[in-house]
């Protein structure tokens, strides 16, 4: 049984000066999730945008909630404000913390989804234990920091396993995603699908998101 296909726009390749309007254009497209990437300048080199900007994005009117992608050291220290700025799933990283089992119980206690991500040069089996508790395994299909690289072909073999493991639970995969690779993604076992420069490609968002949706249903 596949999973429907969601998809979760990054609006990291977006030009900072048009986010409001880029950002209406995604909730008029009715995409699934509206992804923000959140990067500390430790974790990866890049420092992007806090939870000040996440908040005034999630106030604009639309069906699709907001989900923080961390790239931070510490996440845990992170959760609260993203929270607070409107997020109702928070994704943070294995290789980030001893502790994601322990992260996950915090964020549910918290009331939000508990995302647990893995690096394209972490083993699989970190995701493993954590199985049991998250709401959301994110493959990352590229190393994180930056929008427009080429999809790891290999990190694929990761949702593969897990979708075997795990034939219930959602995969997002977030890297590289175009009309073209979702579909290798999609037949892998992934069903939540992040793109961000892709969108930024195509004549329109909205005609972007239309292509990526079709690509998993054709
Ligand atoms: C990378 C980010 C991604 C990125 C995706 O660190 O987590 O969300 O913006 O961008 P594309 O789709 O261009 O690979
Ligand atoms: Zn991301």
């Amino acid at each position: 049984m596949k999973l429907i296909a969601e998809i979760a726009p990054s609006i990291l390749s977006f030009p900072y000066f048009q986010l409001e309007d880029s950002v209406k254009q995604l909730q008029v497209a009715k995409v699934d999730w509206i992804h923000l990437d959140i990067m500390d300048g430790q974790f990866v080199p890049p420092i992007t945008f806090g939870a000040s900007l996440s908040k005034e994005l999630g106030m604009i009117p639309g069906p699709a909630p907001l989900e923080a992608h961390l790239m931070t050291r510490t996440p845990e220290s992170h959760f609260d404000e993203f929270i607070a700025a409107g997020c109702k799933r928070i994704i943070f990283h294995t290789e980030a913390t001893d502790h994601a089992h322990r992260l996950c119980q915090s964020l549910h206690q918290k009331g939000v989804e508990a995302g647990v991500a893995i690096n394209p040069a972490t083993p699989v089996e970190a995701i493993i234990p954590h199985l049991e508790i998250t709401d959301l395994v994110l493959i990352m299909t590229v190393n994180p920091g930056w929008g427009g690289q080429d999809l790891i072909d290999s990190c694929l073999k990761k949702v593969e396993l897990i979708r075997k493991l795990a034939p219930e639970m959602p995969i997002q995969v977030d890297g590289g995603i175009d009309d073209q690779s979702i579909r290798r993604a999609y037949d892998a076992g992934a069903n939540i699908f992040v793109a961000g420069s892709f969108l930024t490609r195509t004549p329109t968002i909205a005609e972007g998101v239309q292509r990526l949706r079709s690509a998993c249903t054709s």
